[in-house]
């Protein structure tokens, strides 16, 4: 199969990656000249993706900036894997789809399929991308071009991996268009493929497995809360109960960030005016942030004025460079409303990364406080001696060695772990 990757991301260049694992004629492209430079040196633009350097130096993707030279030379298969951004208020941001999408157009040839795989609000692949298509091809979809939706479902960490044992969903404008998307996933990945009979079908799939782990999380976050309230460790408790087969309760946590679960539910919300549940999760959840900080001006006597508090982690979460919707903002907005001095470190980020996110960074002077916010694998051997001065910590991930610290007398706790 020739295929062409749109967007070399951390979900695009794993994809790209996987086809020409298995001996298929990939070109990537991006806007990026400095990604396509490191793709075409064999190098991962980003780090800790397990497997994905090997897999570039033994497989290698070619890799362009000109998206319309790429498609013109007729693959049977583009996949569009750009990214939808979303303002603070979750709402879509389609410049780069859409500029994305037109660049394609401009190139496309009869014979071609599409599949966009970035996940959008139900409706947008027929209404907005295959409508895109045909008006910068001059081509009509279905006739001239099959085009579809498959979700892109994997992780960052284990992106690789998900993308050989997950089915790969797909849905079609058509059933003839779905056929033909179906087989050339079929034989690109050699993965199970799901066929869902619709375009919007496979777009709302993508929707509910996010939701429903936002929803999930947030009914975690108040098991928590409550069991803060009681006493209780509340890991023991979701473990014990999900010990049968029909409760699946995720685990309680500091934040839910990055560009997907803060902002799948809203697409979900935008498309479904009767939904209740997936708005109130939404809320619960990014109340977490406000709450940790409650629960260190506790530990720390009841005023965070003049204190100074390290933020441990500005990634999203542990292992990931990247900082969309990560709950670092908000914690450090929470600190210095309630007085703190703030300052951050993060194993993935230089002074300068983080002076440029907007974060103080923490020069190893002593701080009373600490909040946890990403589960950096780092964090696992933490001692005191790491965090000179702090007296209190919440630990928003659970993942610091905690008799460590209580040995020292540092007051630590969790998220429903008191
Ligand atoms: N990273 C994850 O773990 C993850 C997980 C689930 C879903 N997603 C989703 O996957 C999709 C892709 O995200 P990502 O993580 O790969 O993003 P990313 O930020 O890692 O990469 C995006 C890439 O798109 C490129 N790009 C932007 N505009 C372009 C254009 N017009 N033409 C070509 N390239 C363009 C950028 O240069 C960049 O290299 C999104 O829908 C995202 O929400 C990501």
């Amino acid at each position: 199969v020739k295929v062409v990757v749109v967007a070399l991301g951390k979900v695009g260049l794993p994809l790209a990656t996987a086809f020409a694992a298995r001996g298929h004629d990939v070109v990537g492209a991006d806007i990026d000249e400095r990604v396509v430079a490191a793709v075409n040196a064999g190098r991962a633009p980003f780090p800790n993706e397990p497997g994905l350097e090997e897999q570039l130096a033994t497989t290698p993707v070619r890799a362009t900036t000109d998206t319309a030279a790429a498609v013109a030379q007729g693959p049977e298969l583009v996949v569009a894997v750009v990214p939808l951004l979303v303002d603070d208020a979750g709402t879509p941001q389609w410049e780069a789809l859409d500029a994305a999408t037109r660049a394609i157009g401009a190139g496309l040839q009869r014979g071609t399929t599409v599949a966009l795989e970035t996940t959008v609000p139900v409706g947008t692949t027929r209404s907005r991308f295959a409508a895109t298509l045909a008006q910068a091809s001059g081509l009509r979809a279905t006739d001239d071009f099959a085009v579809g939706f498959s979700p892109e479902r994997i992780s960052s960490g284990s992106a690789l991996r998900d993308l050989a044992t997950y089915p790969k969903i797909v849905g079609g404008l058509t059933p003839a268009d779905e056929d033909r998307i179906a087989e050339l996933y079929e034989a690109g990945l050699g993965v199970e493929v799901r066929r869902l009979g619709s375009a919007e079908a496979a777009e709302l799939s993508k929707l509910v497995e996010t939701t429903y782990r936002d929803v999930n999380i947030a009914l975690a976050n108040e098991f928590a809360r409550h069991a803060d309230t009681l006493g209780i460790d509340i890991g023991p408790v979701i473990a014990a109960a999900n010990s049968q087969p029909y409760s699946h309760v995720h685990r309680p946590g500091v934040a839910v960030g990055g560009h997907c679960m803060p902002v799948y539910p809203r697409f979900y919300l935008a498309g479904d005016a009767d939904a209740r549940l997936p708005g109130v999760a939404r809320d619960v959840n990014e109340a977490m942030p406000a709450y940790a900080v409650e629960l260190l001006r506790r530990q720390l006597g009841g005023d965070l004025t003049n204190a100074r508090v390290l933020i441990l982690g500005v990634a999203y979460r542990g292992g990931v460079k990247e900082t969309a919707f990560s709950g670092a903002r908000p914690l450090r907005d929470a600190l210095t409303q309630a007085g703190a001095t703030v300052v951050a470190s993060d194993p993935l980020y230089s002074d300068d990364d983080l002076r440029a996110l907007g974060f103080t960074p923490a020069d190893g002077a002593p701080a009373d406080g600490a909040i946890v916010q990403a589960d950096h694998a780092e964090y696992r051997t933490l001692t005191p001696h790491d965090l000179p001065g702090v007296r209190a910590i919440v630990d928003g991930r659970g993942i610091l060695d905690r008799s460590a610290f209580a040995a020292a007398g540092v007051a630590i706790t969790g998220i429903g772990t008191p």
